[in-house]
Order: structure tokens, then sequence, then C-alpha cells
């Protein structure tokens, strides 16, 4: 079906216009159309554009994650129903035996000024570096009211990359997420370097960024990692096996990291900050050698198991949408963080939790035992099970070599049936 013939100008209209041509294009029922007037909020409209609705995801906490001897209550966003019940299992095993241990981030931004079109590559490198000082006060011109707190542009890097030359801004944000600071000053470097005869091919944050990293350690006393059929130290030995294989192979890599960032993504939405940042940050820096591989490592020490992991995590504490959604403030409240290397420190230990949960289960149960039990809650509230009838049906599912809709639909009728007699 055409849309042409709405669709032009959309965004000016309001979310309750773009509700109504929607409805009638798509022929939404009265209760699809309540749905998502009643879910619509000012916030949202004010945040994006063709705004109709708010798309609620569940939120959830991870306790006991201990990050330098701090017991933080951490929120989390995420859709899969496994993600906050590893984080819980993976925090609570690392808090048994001592914690997190987070190092002291670095933290700056980089904003990139590429150019290209250079006849003389080395006479434009010394040109470059002569000019350092004033591309620093061009930059902290262009957004005064950060060099004022303290941070702003602080160095330049020139990097020489194929045929182009990226001149690289380093600025401290302070407490702010900071990309629009860092592309208001690489846009204002741009200029210069334009009106000074050079070819700029794009002046923009970089998300690679190597300049915000934090390392954390832990250590897992053997029998935090033992289960009921295999004793900690061979836990912990399958658990270092599986770390190196992630270090060797990219497909089993990527694995390893999407289960890291099953935590991370969730601890940095609940934070309000951008989770795509940060996605694309860790998976630049799994490749910084040129192979892909695992972010954390795992290995066995005398009568523990250590986990090490470093990050990128150039998250901030302020700016963006952080102080205009309540929930996002609230969340703060709750974990009680107040700068943006605390959150750095405490989300790659979260990541790090996260990551010990999910191959401990590989190197044991393997990991459907733990998904199933989740899934068959999502099954059997999807069939009407109410709350008490929840955890018999998952039960009775569990019991089943084959469940679906079916099956569940008539397992709560025996249930029910029961109840009645
Ligand atoms: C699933 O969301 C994440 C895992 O696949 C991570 C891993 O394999 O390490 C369990």
């Amino acid at each position: 079906m055409s849309n042409e013939h709405w669709s032009h100008g959309f965004y000016r209209l309001t979310p309750e216009q773009r509700r109504q041509i929607l409805a009638e294009h798509y022929q939404l029922s009265q209760a699809d159309q309540e749905y998502l007037a009643n879910h619509a909020t000012a916030l949202g409209n004010d945040l994006v554009e063709n705004y109709i609705t708010d798309y609620s995801l569940p939120e959830g906490v991870v306790t006991g994650l201990v990050v330098n001897g701090k017991n933080y209550t951490l929120p989390l966003v995420v859709e899969e129903p496994s993600v906050i019940a590893a984080a819980n299992n993976g925090a609570q095993r690392i808090a048994k035996s001592g914690g997190f241990y987070a190092e002291e981030p670095s933290r700056a931004l980089v904003g990139q000024v590429v150019i290209d079109h250079v006849q003389d590559p080395a006479a434009k490198v010394a040109w470059l570096k002569n000019q350092e000082a004033k591309l620093i006060e061009i930059a902290n011109a262009a957004h005064p009211s950060m060099a004022k707190r303290g941070g702003g542009a602080k160095q330049v890097r020139i990097r020489q990359v194929g045929r182009f030359i990226s001149v690289d801004l380093l600025i401290d944000v302070c407490q702010a997420m900071g990309a629009n600071t860092v592309n208001t000053m690489a846009e204002a470097v741009a200029h210069y370097l334009s009106e000074n005869g050079n070819n700029v091919v794009t002046a923009i944050l970089s998300n690679y960024a190597t300049d915000s990293l934090q390392t954390v350690t832990c250590k897992v006393d053997y029998p935090a990692l033992a289960t009921k059929q295999m004793d900690g130290e061979l836990v912990a030995k399958r658990i270092a096996d599986l770390s190196d294989l992630a270090q060797v192979d990219p497909y089993r890599a990527a694995t390893h990291n999407k289960g890291i960032m099953n935590g991370i993504d969730a601890a940095v939405i609940a934070s309000g900050n951008d989770w795509r940042a940060i996605e694309s940050g860790a998976h630049a820096f799994a490749s910084r050698d040129g192979h892909y591989r695992g972010l954390s490592t795992w290995q066995v020490t005398n009568s523990q198991l250590e986990g090490k992991m470093t990050l990128p995590m150039p998250v901030g504490v302020v700016g963006g949408s952080i102080g205009l959604n309540r929930l996002t403030k609230l969340n703060y409240r709750l974990s009680g963080i107040k700068s943006s290397q605390e959150l750095a420190a405490v989300i790659v230990s979260l990541g790090l939790a996260q990551n010990l949960a999910a191959i401990r289960a590989l190197a044991t149960t393997g990991i459907q035992a733990g998904h199933m039990k989740l899934q068959y809650r999502s099954l059997a509230i999807s069939v009407g099970a109410k709350q008490a009838e929840i955890d018999p049906l998952v039960e009775k599912l569990s019991q089943q070599s084959h469940v679906d809709q079916k099956i569940a639909k008539q397992l709560l009728a025996t249930i029910r049936k029961g109840d009645s007699q």
C-alpha cells in the first residue's frame, strides 16, 4: 500500500494526527489506537521526529554488585528474559570473593577532523603540529563553558591513515555524555582548516573511544563456581578454556562479547546513555590488533579464577536525555552513582559479571537449562496463566520433552481442573 499521499510533511503533524492517519491507513483496531495514545508522552514527542508513542521495555535491578568495596543496586533495561537473572548470578558469585576492582579510568573523547588531497603529507603533518595550540584554542572557543568547568580540548593527535590525515582532538567533557560538545568543537576546527586551504572530509566524534578506557578485574574462589555435579576447580578450568577459545575464534568471540554486551547495553540504556556508541566502541576495541577477540579474559591461578576486562566506556551522568527522563533520574537514585568515572567502573564490572554467568553455564549445564525456565515463564504468560498459575505451569512445562502453545494451554487447563476439584 502506498503511503505517498500522507507521508509528505508527516513530521509537521501532532502525534495525535499522526496516530489518526496511521490508524486509518493500517486499519488499526480501537484497542490498538487507545494503546498507542495511552503510552504517548510529551517528552517522547520532544525527543524524536514523527513520534507516535513510547515503546516500553522491562526494567529490573542487579543487587549486590560489589565494585571497589561498594555494594551497588544497578538498574537494567532489557527484553531478553535471562539477562537480569544471569547478571545477578554472576555478580553475587563474584561478590562472595570480594567483588570487582576497577582501575581509575582514562577519560577523554576524540573529535576527528579528517583532511585529504594532501600534496606533501610530511609537510602537512609538520604544519598541523605547528598549529596544535591554535587548534585547541579554536576548539575551546567553540564551547567556552566546558573549558570554564576545567574540561575542554586538551591535546591534538595527528594520524596518517592511508591517503588521509586525521587531526584527533582529545576533549575532556567533564561529567557529560559530550557528543554534541565534541562535534561543535570538531566543526569549528574543520572550519579553520578549510579556511586555510585544507580539504576537510569530515568532522565528527569518533566512537572508537580509546581514550576512555576502563579496566576491571575480579578473583573468584573455586567454591563460588561449583555446581552439584562439578567441583569449582574443574568449572574454573573449563571457563578458562572458553576464554582462550574466544581469543582465537571470531565466531565464538562474537557470542562471548554478545553475552558481555547483554548486561552492558541494559545498564547503559537504564543510565540514559547512548548504547549504540558503546556497542560500536566495544566491537572496534575487540578488533584492535586486527583480529576480533573476546573482550574479557579468564585465567586459572592457584586457587582462583581471575577475570579481566578493558573496554572503552565513554559514558556520562549528565546531558542528552539523562536529566529529562524521570525514570533515568530515578535510576541514579537507585544506583547512587554520582560521576561518569563511577558509572564506567560499575558498567564494565557488570559486563564481566554477565560474562561469567554465561560462560559458567556453558562450562557446566549448558545455557538452555537456565534459559528454558525463563522461556517457559514467557510461554505460561502468553497462554493466559495468572500469577499463581505461572510457577506450577513452568514446573509442568519443564517436565515435557517438547513444548508449544497448544501443550501449554492443555497443561494450564489441567492445573485449573486440579484447582477446581
Ligand atoms: C545469550 O544471550 C548470550 C550467550 O550466548 C553468551 C555466551 O555464549 O557467552 C549465552
